[in-house]
């Protein structure tokens, strides 16, 4: 039982999605959680300079800071523990979790990816691969799903979608930028709120 939730957002890119969980935090839209700790797997990440904006705590561990992933890993465990951390959200952070890490957060961990689970995911399907695929495969939805994390990539239980049309002439540019705008922006502040009033 936690009061507030203590989250913390791990990030590898640009962060438009780290900039909306700051922005509805703003708005008072998370009462149940406090965003306290960014954590980058890359050093050069924008999405730091987001966290640095918003005045919150940020952090890189870097595999060639490492000896191996697993050393890495254990980083990243040792620093969420420290800050006790009671809510882990993967927002486009590029690094598989193993089960050991999954297992020691389970219920705890929630991801967002840009389909419609269980079309265009798994390992290796991220970014812009996600949107080529939705477009190869000739789908005219796509969309948006927040999951929990488990060992399996993509696999853990569904907690919210939001579908978004395919429009003709879309390029993967195109669409992975509506469905920023149309889903994952508002999915993923609405699921972080749920699952942290679920945790107090
Ligand atoms: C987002 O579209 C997110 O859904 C995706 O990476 C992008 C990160 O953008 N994640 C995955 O593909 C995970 N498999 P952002 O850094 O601007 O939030």
């Amino acid at each position: 039982m936690v009061e507030c939730a203590r989250i913390a957002v791990l990030v590898s890119g640009g962060g438009t999605n780290l900039q909306a969980l700051i922005d509805a935090q703003g708005r008072g839209e998370i009462p149940h959680g406090e965003i306290v700790l960014v954590v980058s797997n890359r050093r050069g990440a924008y999405a730091l300079e987001r966290a640095s904006e918003a005045g919150i705590e940020s952090a890189v561990v870097s595999r060639a800071d490492y000896a191996d992933a697993q050393a890495q890993e254990e980083a990243l465990i040792a620093l969420l523990e420290e800050r006790e951390i009671d809510l882990i959200v993967l927002a486009g952070f590029l690094l598989i979790l193993s089960e050991r890490f999954t297992k020691r957060f389970e219920g705890r961990i929630i991801n967002i990816h840009p389909s419609l689970i269980p079309s265009f995911c798994g390992e290796g399907m991220y970014g812009l691969k996600v949107h080529e695929a939705a477009l190869a495969a000739g789908v005219k939805l796509t969309g948006a799903t927040v999951h929990f994390v488990n060992e399996i990539p993509d696999g853990g239980e569904i907690i919210a979608q939001k579908a978004v049309e395919v429009r003709e002439g879309d390029t993967p540019e195109v669409l992975q930028q509506r469905v920023m705008e149309e889903a994952e922006w508002i999915l993923l502040p609405r699921a972080v709120e749920a699952v942290a009033s679920s945790l107090a």
